[in-house]
């Protein structure tokens, strides 16, 4: 309670004091198994964490469901484990908001007992102990149609494309209706290659939403606008905005795609479907929600410089011209990525790193959604700064040329540098309310522990 009275704004206090209370603590106090089996201790944290990837035609290259599959994997499964590159979620866990809708990271405990495990020489168990087979949806279904009580209402193909068998990386730019005749507000938002082979040559997808907008406020803070509606990459699905949000299409609107494929060895032609869910007709949620792509360089692409066998590290500074909640964090780098970190300076001075990924790995574009009670909320004025770092040295693996001078490009070898955030803006009043909606729920929160 003190802790939290101490802050001057509820809203720091959101953002740290659900990084103090959260199970971390809980998580170190549960007990590790002396001598864990496969059977008994690893099969569940393995259903739970690792299985949605690694189970036959799904993107990870190897199955990790039986004893047999799992066994010759045991110290690399210790390596990527220990040091928190698999499960695939790299936010840093120890500054910033640490509560998120769709985190899937292993807890203390979880790594623990892996790690004991692997060290006493992965031992099979007692075949009894093995828990049922987990169970996953069908690649053929919307994953969020149950939520939504069905399939999205609408879906938009990409044209079909062809990825050859060896090849540079291709992008394709196809532009597609919408079909829409009418305005209407979007709920949830699923996107992705249309077949599991698809899914492989897909490196990442853009649907952008060109409409005529007249609301100029709309991109505040943001360098590409009310246009871009959603962003495929591997390991990310798709959106459900929140109760009484949503997000603008209008009749007569396209998407514009913007695909990135590179080739795998095998001829695989593919492609991206936008499935988008809608609030039933003449329902307007209350608040709009715009994804923005803040960058995290000044001075326009030509700017972005990263000399060879060096580290570059730039900074960019985005004034939010409207109260805002942010709802996500995405960074986006390419080979030579490092790091991202997005910081609010609140008006008062007062700074606060609101997350940070400090070992980006560019096999995935993680979307780290802050959950409900943790979003941070920014007054009008708050100043986003942005940090992101290269590593351009023979030290970095995957780096494909640290003799190269690299500046900005669409190809991977070349960089980019911007985080896709999620803003929903607020007017002065609901603003408020949030805020003390959200002090609510903390001193609740607070006072049942
Ligand atoms: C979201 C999908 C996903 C999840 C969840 C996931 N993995 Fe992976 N895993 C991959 C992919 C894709 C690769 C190959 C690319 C890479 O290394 O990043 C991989 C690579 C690996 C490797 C290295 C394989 C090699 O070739 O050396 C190990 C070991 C591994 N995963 C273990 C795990 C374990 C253990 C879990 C659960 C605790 C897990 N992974 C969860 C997708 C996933």
């Amino acid at each position: 309670m003190v802790r939290l009275k101490s802050w001057r704004f509820g809203l720091t206090a959101a953002l740290l004091g659900l990084a103090l209370m959260c199970p971390v603590v809980a998580s170190a106090a549960e007990a590790v198994d002396e001598q864990p089996s496969f059977t008994k201790d690893i099969a569940p944290i393995f259903r739970d964490k690792c299985e949605a990837c690694h189970r036959p035609g799904y993107i990870a290259p190897m199955s990790l469901q039986t004893y047999a599959e799992v066994r010759p994997w045991a110290r690399s499964i210790k390596q990527r484990v220990e040091s928190r590159q698999m499960p695939p979620w790299h936010i840093d866990k120890a500054v910033g908001v640490q509560s998120f809708k769709n985190d899937r990271s292993m807890t203390d405990a979880e790594i623990e007992t892996v790690v004991r495990w692997v060290d006493n020489g992965a031992p099979q168990g007692n075949p009894s102990d093995l828990p049922p087979a987990a169970v996953f949806a069908d690649d053929d279904v919307w994953n969020y149609a149950d939520f939504f009580g069905g399939p999205p209402d609408v879906v938009i193909h990409s044209t079909p494309y062809t990825m050859p068998a060896l090849a540079q990386d291709h992008w394709w730019k196809p532009e597609v209706s919408t079909g829409l005749t009418e305005d209407r507000w979007i709920r949830g938002i699923e996107i992705r290659p249309t077949t599991v082979p698809g899914r492989r040559i897909t490196h990442h997808a853009l649907a952008r939403l060109q409409q005529e907008e007249e609301d100029e406020a709309l991109g505040a803070a943001s360098d590409i606008g009310p246009g871009l509606l959603m962003e495929w990459a591997v390991g990310k699905q798709g959106e459900i905005m929140r109760p009484n949000s949503g997000k603008l299409i209008k009749a007569g609107s396209s998407i514009v795609w913007d695909i990135h494929y590179h080739a795998v060895g095998e001829q695989i032609t593919d492609t991206v479907e936008l499935g988008l869910y809608l609030y039933p007709k003449g329902e307007e949620p209350k608040f709009r929600q715009v994804l923005a792509a803040f960058s995290t360089f000044e001075g326009g692409r030509e700017a972005l410089s990263i000399l060879p066998n060096q580290v570059t590290v730039t900074e960019a500074f985005h004034v939010m011209k409207q109260n805002g909640r942010i709802e996500n964090f995405q960074p986006h780098l390419h080979l030579r990525g490092r790091g991202m970190q997005m910081e609010a300076i609140l008006p008062d001075g007062e700074r606060r790193v609101l997350s940070l990924v400090s070992k980006f790995d560019f096999n995935w574009h993680n979307n780290y959604v802050y959950a409900d009670d943790a979003a941070p909320l920014l007054p009008k004025g708050t100043v986003l700064a942005f940090k992101a770092w290269y590593d351009n040295t023979a030290g970095l693996r995957g780096n494909p040329d640290p003799n190269q001078w690299v500046g900005w490009g669409d190809r991977t070898v070349d960089e980019m540098g911007h985080a896709w955030v999620n803003v929903t803006y607020l007017d002065d009043a609901d603003f408020e309310a949030a805020t003390a909606e959200r002090a609510a729920t903390l001193e609740t929160a607070t006072d049942e522990e």
